[in-house]
């Protein structure tokens, strides 16, 4: 099936970010607050554009620097529109006026701070445009506690209004049905319909809400998509960015169970946006994965671990207490052991890293084993330096590596060394102080000591 989006239909969507973010209590603007692992703004740019709109212009506040250059990450070519003052949904939505007035066939109207909708309902909401008389499509949910929300005025089936909760009559805030403030608007009308919005209501605002009975006022059609009460979720506060984070949680695990992957126990797990999983992965109780984890077929991922920024190779095994910090690549067969860090590092086939070491900015070749310990010293205080292993070498426990420093295939260093030169493929390197042993020293001691 050619998806929707395809048939020619051109969108502009206009995402309202200008909200105040007080009851977030932040130095940083609510929609750059993250859920699983990137911004709230970032997941409904993304959605955006897997719907294909052609052009994304978001509503900003005058003090906007780091709300263009978070969209900017996602679509290079974002407009920003400034909304001066906060005066209500459709005047922000009219801060793009320039926009709608090149004149593109749907109108996508979304709220930066909703960032759970999912590409099929923006389609869904869009299509009942397509081919019929809408020229809105309001996107609702049943509310288990509608107050404070829009609620859907409806007439045998259709949207006659939407009424805000101020000004709602006693019965009408009995309705369950509530606006979930997104809408698509036909981009034919979208403008002279807005410019009809006045302010005359409880808060002198501009209402987007108003456009329905203004639109069936003029003998347009109206249609009510319906969402479920979860992907329309508005974040005001920290309670709520919680709550998304969890509803976003439960999407993401299933997706990767349904991907091959087994999680013992998914409900202590914890994903990114963008975590890979490859088929019968497994990733045992209690692991947290910040963005940029792709994990191969059939590695484990034991208890306790934490990656970010790391590509897994296939049957590795990482953890438990294991910390893969970015630029971390293991390659297949690749064994990384309890209380063991890796940053910026590749590790060969079949290497293994068991226990509490450090290795950063390292390279280590195939098959080498790194001994319990094991230090990458890669910082001097003032930069970072490289450690080259070679491949079937072996680091003897507690050594120190201070780089930069080579050492080649197949050579042995000693335990407890600390190198600080290269060493030769095959060589032995020690670098530690010679044992030295005295016979009987220790009964002798005990003899003038004991009363
Ligand atoms: C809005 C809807 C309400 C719906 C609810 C769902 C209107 C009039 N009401 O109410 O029917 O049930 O969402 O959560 O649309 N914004 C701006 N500039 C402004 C005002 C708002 O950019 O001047 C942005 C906000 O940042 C936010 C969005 O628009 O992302 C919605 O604004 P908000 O004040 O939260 O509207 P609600 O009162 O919740
Ligand atoms: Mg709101």
């Amino acid at each position: 099936m050619v998806p929707f989006h395809f048939q020619g239909r051109t969108c502009l969507a206009i995402v309202l970010a200008a909200g105040e973010s007080s009851r977030m209590c932040s130095a940083r603007p609510k929609v750059l607050h993250e859920l699983a692992g990137r911004s709230m703004l970032a997941h409904v740019l993304s959605a955006l554009v897997e719907t294909s709109a052609d052009r994304i212009v978001v509503v900003a506040s005058p003090h906007h620097d780091a709300i263009m250059a978070e969209a900017k990450t996602i679509v290079r070519d974002a407009g920003i529109a400034i909304q001066k003052e906060r005066l209500g949904t459709a005047h922000a939505v009219l801060a793009a006026r320039e926009a709608i007035a090149r004149g593109y066939d749907d109108l996508l109207i979304v709220f930066a701070d909703t960032p759970l909708v999912r590409p099929e309902t923006f389609a869904a909401m869009r299509k009942a445009l397509a081919g019929s008389q809408n020229v809105i499509a309001a996107l609702g949910f049943e509310a288990k506690q509608p107050a404070g929300y829009g609620r859907f005025i409806l007439d045998d089936g259709a949207l006659k209004a939407i009424r805000e909760d101020r000004d709602a009559s006693a019965a009408e805030r009995e309705i369950k049905t509530c606006n979930a403030g997104l809408m698509a608007l036909d981009g034919r009308h979208a403008l002279s319909l807005l410019d009809a919005i006045g302010n005359a209501n409880s808060q002198k605002e501009y209402y987007l809400t108003d456009i329905v009975a203004i639109a069936r006022s003029r003998g347009f059609e109206v249609a009510a998509a319906i969402a479920t009460e979860d992907e329309v979720l508005g974040v005001n506060d920290r309670a709520q960015l919680a709550a998304a984070e969890s509803i976003l949680q439960v999407r993401l695990r299933a997706k990767a169970m349904g991907e091959g992957a087994t999680l013992i126990d998914p409900s202590s797990v914890t994903l990114a946006f963008d975590t890979r999983l490859g088929r019968d992965a497994v990733v045992e109780p209690h692991v947290v994965f910040g963005p940029g984890v792709n994990v191969g077929d059939g590695s484990r991922i034991r208890s306790f671990s934490y990656l970010e920024g790391a590509t897994i190779g296939q049957n590795v095994l990482v953890g438990p207490f294991a910390r893969l910090r970015p630029g971390t690549g293991l390659a297949h067969d690749v064994h990384i052991g309890n209380f063991v860090e890796v940053k910026a590092s590749d590790v060969g086939a079949g290497a293994k890293i068991n226990h509490l070491s450090y290795i950063g900015d390292a390279s280590i070749g195939a098959g080498t084993n790194v001994g319990a310990g094991t230090i990458a010293c890669n910082y001097d205080g003032f930069a970072k330096h490289r450690t080259e292993i070679g491949a079937h070498a072996f680091i003897g426990s507690n050594s120190a590596l201070v780089a930069p420093v080579k050492i080649g295939d197949g050579a042995y260093v000693g335990s407890g060394s600390v190198i600080t030169r290269d060493v030769a493929p095959d060589a032995l390197a020690l670098a530690r102080a010679g044992q030295v042993e005295k016979p009987g020293w220790a009964r002798a001691f005990r003899g003038r000591n004991r009363k």
